[in-house]
């Protein structure tokens, strides 16, 4: 019988998607995984400055949101003071995992002048900090290309130790290249045996001058039981 190992912080959330798996599962498979990434970026981190981390990926549908709201939770478990900030002003998705969907203020306020910073930054689990995208915008790329996005993510420099961005599909609309300006580093998200090799270097021709580090297959969770299983026999 398995046992799970989730922190007593976590049952005040009302809403956590299962997919949170750093948060719900710390000690499983899936978010080993996550760790693993969170230790290359602090390798990468060792060389240069890489305070803000935007995740990006030629399309949509291909693990952005779930993959940076897991790094940023283990970021945050690890004692990092961390804030996600949900890019996404067309489909939110990192709001969505931690619950808070659609729930303004958030990011829309903040850069519409409705509200300060710090009305909009929410506690999620791990002590780990939130702006959700709060609602939908009718020209997110104007929002995001704006002077206020700019000083938004300079005041979070001032504040937090690792700051994460979760931002639309590279490849349909401008969002997410004007919003990963800001960024020092830049990671794609690629959906292992769907997104063809073309696309996933068309977005990356795209983002040419923007600081990409690297990218982040999902979808191939064969691996894990795999390199477990040798480790178990050895
Ligand atoms: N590592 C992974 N392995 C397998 N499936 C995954 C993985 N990460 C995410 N998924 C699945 O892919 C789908 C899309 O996930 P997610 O919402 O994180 O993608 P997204 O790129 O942020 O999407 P969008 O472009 O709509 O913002 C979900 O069904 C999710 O469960
Ligand atoms: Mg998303």
């Amino acid at each position: 019988m398995g046992a799970k190992v989730i922190s007593s912080s976590v049952l005040q959330y009302p809403y956590l998607d299962p997919r949170l798996v750093t948060v719900l599962h710390p000690t499983g498979p899936a978010a080993e995984q996550f760790r693993l990434l969170h230790h290359r970026l602090d390798r990468l981190r060792s060389a240069r400055p890489l305070a803000v981390v935007a995740f990006t990926s030629a399309l949509a549908g291909e693990g952005k949101s779930t993959t940076v709201s897991n790094l940023a939770a283990c970021a945050a478990r690890r004692g990092r003071k961390t804030i996600l900030v949900d890019c996404d002003l067309r489909r939110p998705g990192s709001s969505k995992l931690f619950g808070f969907d659609e729930v303004p203020p958030g990011l829309a306020s903040i850069l519409e002048q409705e509200v300060p910073v710090e009305q909009a930054i929410r506690q999620g689990p791990e002590g780990l900090s939130l702006i959700p995208a709060g609602r939908t915008a009718d020209d997110p790329a104007h929002l995001l290309g704006s002077t206020r996005f700019r000083q938004l993510v300079e005041t979070l420099r001032g504040a937090y130790q690792e700051i994460y961005l979760d931002l639309p599909p590279a490849l349909a609309f401008a969002d997410a290249h004007v919003a990963a300006a800001v960024a020092d580093g830049v990671v794609m998200v690629v959906k292992s045996g769907e997104t063809r090799a073309e696309v996933v270097r068309e977005a990356l021709d795209a983002f040419s001058g923007l600081p990409v580090i690297g990218c982040v297959l999902t979808g191939c969770d064969e691996a894990v039981p795999r390199y477990r299983k040798y480790y178990a026999r050895s």
